[in-house]
């Protein structure tokens, strides 16, 4: 067996194991939670284009969306809307912070239970919802969910997969994230011809996912390093030996077992990620999830269906046109996972940031250019910016979706990964919330400039991810430090040995 050397100092054997259907059967589970996210992203903007919904809940909405040629850009913008959009988020947010806690002391699968819990309520306040306060309420109950399910999704993922193929496992959370956006952009094209309460059905059908979770998180295994960091040695060991299918652990509990040690000697993880050592990872988790929601990714996700319907298709047309995006994205996602393992992290992301900086500028132009706050589009050229949109959604799909997630979950070490991962969780959530929040009024001030300016990020982006990005593609996570950190050009001058620090560690 090749030897690796942990950031520990030992020499660690690489673990073999086969990837036996109990593995499967709780990545299937697990990734409900992603499924559960991409759903409550994906129908927010079909439901809030629907005009039952709309003149039960935001009647000037309704009336604006009646003169919708007077202006374009401006028909959809409304606080409160944003509001129902954003809310959830915002919950997430607050959330994650709060399983973070419950993560690393009680577990990730009694994380994953509560925010199936959450998950359900949540459904039944919205489908049911009869006034706004009750809909934003039962939003803000599915945030909560977000937050708990984004928190022990990717790190169950993680520490279930076997070693060689962790890129590939992880990406599964933002496969089910993907399809999770299409399916609820197909219920959508469906409802919104149910009068009047298709809404409620698109919203209420999130249920099945939920319970499914609900109880399928009772069928699913407690990582075993979960188990073993929390002094349950034999339980983590069993469960070690049934989801890698053979009796031969040893080395891979072995590792776990130093990787806790030294997890438990780190009194608050917090503090210890403000050190000097957590600043590369924690500086890396927080921007790439900045970025990746800078890229604008969910001015289309949420809103495509308006932002369609802006550009001058019809309600049906513009529900369609969101259901090819949602393939596109379905598609290229199953492209990162065969490529992430060998092309490698930053290629994708670099190769991603020329896609996606082309085609928001060129969208940006064609506007400028084409599309008066009265009138709209010619059909050739609204179907140049579909075009152009998949194209887009094509990038991120195969680069920034998936790795925003995956790096985060695996360049902590295990006495900062719950709470790192938490910080990762909370920047994507409150970016996504001030996306939500801000898009359609941002579309409204700055029309057409509203894709230049998410070009911009993207070239900052680009440039990031060129000097600052190490790439971590076949590192083993235990070898990041000594791999990765050390050897950076910028980031080695962090690496100062602060075990010995008081504050963060017990003596003993
Ligand atoms: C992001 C979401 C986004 C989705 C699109 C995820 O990785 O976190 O905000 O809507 O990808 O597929």
């Amino acid at each position: 067996m090749p030897a690796v050397i942990t950031s520990h100092g030992g020499h660690i054997p690489e673990h073999d194991g086969k990837i036996t259907f109990y593995v499967i059967l709780c990545v299937i589970i697990s990734a409900f939670g992603g499924l559960l996210f991409g759903y409550d992203i994906g129908i927010s903007g079909g439901v809030t284009a629907m005009d039952d919904f709309l003149i039960k809940f935001f009647p000037d909405v309704y009336e604006k969306k009646k003169h919708a040629h007077e202006d374009n850009y401006c028909k959809y913008d409304n606080e409160y809307l944003q509001l129902f959009t954003s809310s959830l988020y915002i919950a997430a947010l607050v959330a994650s912070f709060a399983a973070s806690k419950v993560c690393s002391k009680f577990g990730r699968r009694t994380t994953l239970q509560i925010g199936s819990f959450f998950f359900v309520a949540g459904v039944a306040l919205q489908a049911g919802g009869v006034n706004l306060t009750m809909v934003v309420f039962g939003r803000i109950v599915l945030g909560c969910g977000v937050g708990f399910g984004n928190q022990a999704v990717p790190l169950f993922l993680s520490e279930l997969a076997p070693a060689r193929i962790r890129g590939a496992l992880n990406i599964c959370f933002q496969l089910f994230i993907t399809i999770g956006i299409l399916i609820a952009g197909i219920i959508n094209y469906f409802t919104s011809n149910i009068h009047p309460h298709g809404w409620r059905i698109s919203l209420g059908l999130a249920g099945v996912p939920a319970v499914i979770l609900l109880v399928g998180s009772f069928a699913i295994c407690e990582t075993p390093t979960s188990l073993i960091e929390r002094d349950q040695i034999d339980q983590g060991k069993a469960t070690l030996r049934r989801i890698r299918g053979t009796d031969n652990i040893a080395a891979e509990f072995d590792s776990i077992v130093i990787a806790s040690e030294a997890a438990r000697r780190v009194k608050n993880p917090f503090r210890k990620l403000m050190r000097p050592s957590s600043r590369p990872p924690l500086v890396i988790a927080i921007v790439l999830q900045v970025f990746q929601q800078f890229t604008g990714i969910n001015a289309i996700m949420f809103y495509a269906p308006v932002l369609f319907q802006t550009v001058g298709f019809g309600n049906n047309a513009a529900l369609l046109s969101t259901v090819i995006t949602g393939l596109v994205n379905v598609f290229s996602t199953l492209v990162s996972i065969y490529t992430v393992d060998k092309a490698g992290r930053r290629m994708l992301l670099l190769e991603a940031c020329v896609q996606m900086f082309i085609t928001q500028t060129v969208i940006g132009l064609l506007l400028l250019l084409h599309l008066k706050p009265a009138g709209s589009l010619s059909s050739a050229e609204a179907i140049v910016v579909v075009v152009l949109v998949c194209v887009y959604v094509m990038g991120f799909a195969w680069s920034w979706g998936p790795l925003g997630w995956l790096i985060p979950s695996e360049t902590f070490p295990l006495e900062t990964r719950t709470a790192g991962f938490a910080c990762a969780v909370s920047s994507n959530m409150l970016c996504t919330f001030i996306i939500a929040q801000a898009f359609l009024s941002m579309m409204c001030h700055m029309k057409a400039g509203i894709f230049f300016f998410f070009a911009a990020w993207i070239l900052v982006m680009g440039l990031f991810t060129l000097f600052l990005l190490p790439e971590t593609k076949g590192v083993p996570v235990d070898s990041m430090v000594e791999r990765v950190w050390k050897q950076h050009w910028f980031w080695k001058r962090y690496m100062i040995d602060d075990e010995n620090d008081d504050d963060n560690v017990i003596k003993g």
